[in-house]
């Protein structure tokens, strides 16, 4: 690997680099615990036991002693005793989840965060509940991790900057599924950019794109409701869409590097999707951050193509390639010669996040970074409702204006639901 030549780029830094930094270096808010005891063991209460819930309590039991599993909750409730039965086999005494402490149905996650031995709870569930999952768990005085993306549109950002001001105020964490915020090798690069080593950032380029995604049929006899719970990537209102559940990562890493985006135009559409899939297949966003910054996003998913989840950012005297996954970063200056490169490991930092948690909440500096986690995700939406609308879009409107919902507050598990199709741009309408 070759040896950065700090001195050289380090003259480069300029006070705009500097003023980047500031909104990058310190990334999350440590809340001020108010008369709450610290714990040695955090009981943990998972709702959502798919994928990503059986990988994160996985996560948490690997590497934290003194964390134990003691409730879960999940629409079926047999699907979480299997995930409880594969932990306790590989985790032993952590796993202690009586039968009694397994929940099933739309009403689950309250039983889970209104268990008095739950400290913290795991929402892991699709996307569209978590804004309002995060505010119980916090109104109930509970630790929070929470998988991205934590809000789909403005109503779910307005509930989570209620929550950090909550969280912050009572001294509760949360901890969100950003793993790249803590994935060695973006932490260096960024940090790499802040001291200058690529001049002023100025530009990139984020791409999320991926072959297809699963889909999921619909069972004899299941309601319109448990169909789309069951589908849920399909259907807007409970996936935002591929850039807010998947590239959602990348607008984040774009969003630690630059801030908050004023402005995007987008455009996009859709060839492969099944027939009532509500998701389009690719989206082109120009986002434009403070200074006029422009940051060209793709995002697409189809299937037999290639795969190119990775990012580039072009400074006034180099350039960084961060690369997803396992791909590693690098650093060129501005004639093309490699000055510094680290290997990726996604593993170990989808580990590391649970480990900050918990060593946040024992040491009684609870660290809550709903905030960032918030804003990555209202970029994303506003990206969205561009591509869908065809029309500008600002960060003004997002945060002031939008009073967009796209959660059914009402859902019953046997409610008939029509879907609105797919959005077509000029008709859809930015309510
Ligand atoms: N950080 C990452 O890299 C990463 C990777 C994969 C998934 N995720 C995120 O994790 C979340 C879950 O994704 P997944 O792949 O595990 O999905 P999944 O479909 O495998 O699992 C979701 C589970 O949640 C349950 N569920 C849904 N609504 C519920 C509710 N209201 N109450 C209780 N249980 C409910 C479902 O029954 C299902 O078991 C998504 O937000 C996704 O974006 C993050």
């Amino acid at each position: 690997m070759p040896t950065p030549d700090r001195r050289q780029f380090l003259k480069t830094a300029t006070a705009a680099t500097a003023a980047t930094a500031a909104a990058s270096i310190v990334p999350f808010s440590i809340g001020a615990p108010k008369g709450r005891r610290a714990l040695e063991t955090v009981n943990i209460g998972v709702v959502g036991t798919g994928g990503r819930g059986s990988g994160a309590c996985n996560d948490t039991l690997t590497i934290n002693d003194n964390v134990r599993l003691v409730a879960m909750g999940n629409l079926r409730a047999e699907k979480a005793m299997k995930t409880r039965d594969a932990l306790k086999e590989a985790h032993g005494e952590k796993v202690s989840v009586e039968d009694q402490n397994i929940f099933g149905g739309l009403d689950a996650y309250e039983k889970v965060i209104d268990h008095p031995d739950v400290d913290l709870v795991m929402l892991t569930t699709s996307p569209g509940f978590r804004p309002w999952h995060i505010e119980r768990a916090v109104q109930a005085g509970k630790h929070v991790f929470a998988e991205k993306p934590v809000c789909l549109d403005p109503a779910g950002w307005h509930a989570c900057r209620r929550s950090q001001e909550q969280a912050i105020a009572q001294g509760t964490a949360i901890v969100t599924g950003t793993q790249y915020r803590r994935q060695k090798n973006y932490v260096e690069a960024i940090k790499r950019i802040n001291e200058g080593m690529i001049g002023e950032p100025m530009s990139a380029t984020a791409r999320y794109c991926s072959t297809g995604i699963w889909y999921r049929d619909r069972e004899p006899g299941m309601s319109d409701a448990e169909y789309q719970l069951r589908n849920w990537m399909h259907f807007i209102w409970l996936s935002g869409d591929q850039i807010s559940e998947q590239a959602v990562h990348n607008i984040d890493v774009m969003n630690w590097i630059f801030g908050n985006p004023e402005r995007c135009f987008a455009t996009g559409g859709r060839f492969t999707r099944p027939e009532d899939s509500e998701m389009w297949d690719q989206m082109t966003v120009d986002y434009y951050y403070p200074g006029n910054k422009l940051i060209s996003f793709r995002c697409r998913q189809v299937p037999g193509t290639t795969v190119d989840p990775h990012n580039v950012i072009y400074g006034t005297e180099g350039a960084c390639y961060i690369k997803a996954i396992n791909g590693g970063a690098s650093i060129v200056d501005k004639n093309g010669e490699d000055v510094w490169a680290m290997r990726g490991n996604i593993g170990a930092a989808y580990r590391q996040e649970h480990k900050d948690l918990v060593d946040s909440i024992v040491a009684g500096q609870p660290i809550v970074e709903l905030q960032q986690t918030a804003d990555s995700s209202l970029t994303a939406a506003m990206g969205r409702m561009s591509a869908y609308s065809g029309k500008e879009m600002t960060w003004d409107f997002m945060t002031n204006t939008s009073e967009l919902d796209t959660f059914k507050h009402d859902l019953t598990i046997d409610q008939a639901m029509e879907s609105p199709g797919y959005a077509m741009p000029g008709e859809w309408k930015l309510t």
